[in-house]
């Protein structure tokens, strides 16, 4: 069974999520089965559609669903199973139910707001609200404690390569620090020794630091004890500047064979999203790519040395919030997952 989930819409504390799951069937066949849920970003509760409506809504809807007026029809607790509820903004709910002795069909309903505001839970009209509040403070929780379950909710993990930078890199701090978006900064042991404050302010805002070796050569060139050096400098260097130690590393260009994987002795963080940034030095064109590309678990490369890249971090990290991703650092996404030193990962695993 896979589950897939995708952020549709998103305000005030609320994200409405459409999950997918897809059973393979003893036929071989797979059946596929979608609906829609509503996340609270606060609680991180998820709640089905069904939670949306009044309980003694329900027989009347599945009356109306089966085109029976309702008036004539017995409403009936046996009434067919209500598989999906989309509440839009505006206050109009979509209903699908399924049709009874056909497994699988689907029958849609559209309630305007007049109708389905009676129909409501106090939940749905807590969730109605939210769709319409102004965008929302986040929480006044130290962004860095947040807990975010990235199960439940959708989550991205922005990663800049090859800094600290002393100009570029104190300017996507600013960016991120008003975004309240946490990200992870994948740093050269050259450029840490050589900007070590720098270095310390990324740690002390809470985002995350890998190593990205000193020099940054392609590891699959050298000989295991060349690599293993490689590491050891740049762990030197970052935690001279941050008092930390790196446990994750990222392979220059993602350039990583066997020896490397065994010599890095870390798990090696690689990409699920290239931005190529360095490559257009565009937001017109890197911003779009990495928005075509993206999907819940997914981590992104990106280089915090290019002020092009810095230019484009604003549209990017603003689309990418009103999506509804949450953007984590590498370690929140991979809460709970366990990383294997000289493993390769690029993205947190679906949930099974
Ligand atoms: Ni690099």
């Amino acid at each position: 069974m896979t589950v897939s989930a995708r952020p549709v819409q998103a305000n005030g504390t609320i994200v409405v999520v459409r999950e997918k799951v897809t059973s393979a069937g003893a036929n071989g066949m797979a059946s596929v089965r979608s609906g829609t849920v509503y996340v609270d970003t606060v609680s991180g509760g998820i709640h089905g559609g069904a939670e949306l409506l009044r309980p003694e809504a329900v027989p009347t809807i599945q009356a109306r669903i089966m085109s029976v007026p309702a008036e004539i029809a017995a409403p009936s607790p046996q009434g067919p199973p209500l598989t999906d509820l989309v509440l839009d903004p505006a206050g109009g709910l979509t209903v699908s139910a399924e049709l009874p002795g056909a497994p699988g069909s689907q029958a849609t309903m559209r309630m305007n707001a007049g109708d389905a505001g009676s129909a409501l839970s106090d939940y749905g009209r807590q969730v109605l609200e939210q769709l319409n509040a102004a965008p929302a403070p986040r929480p006044a929780t130290a962004p860095a404690l947040r807990h975010v379950n990235c199960d439940l909710v959708p989550c991205a993990a922005l990663t800049y390569d090859d800094g600290p930078d002393a100009r570029t890199t104190p300017q996507l701090l600013a960016i991120l620090a008003e975004k309240k978006a946490h990200a992870t900064f994948f740093m050269t042991g050259s450029n840490a020794a050589a900007n070590p404050s720098i270095a310390k302010q990324v740690a002390q805002a809470g985002h995350a630091i890998g190593n990205h070796t000193f020099s940054h050569p392609n590891l699959t060139k050298l000989s295991p004890p060349a690599v293993k050096t490689e590491i050891e400098r740049t762990d030197a260097a970052i935690a001279s500047a941050t008092g930390s130690i790196p446990t994750m590393m990222r392979p220059p260009y993602g350039a990583a064979d066997a020896p490397v994987q065994a010599a890095v002795g870390k798990p090696l963080m690689l990409w699920a999203v290239d931005s190529l940034d360095w490559q257009s030095k565009n937001p017109a064109v890197f911003v779009p790519k990495v928005l075509k590309e993206i999907a819940p678990g997914a981590m992104v490369l990106m280089h915090d040395v290019q002020p092009t890249t810095i230019a484009g971090q604003q549209e990017l990290i603003t689309a990418l919030q009103s999506q509804g991703y949450q953007l984590v650092s590498v370690p929140q996404l991979f809460e709970d997952v366990p990383l294997v030193p000289g493993h390769v990962y690029r993205s947190r695993p679906a949930r099974q």
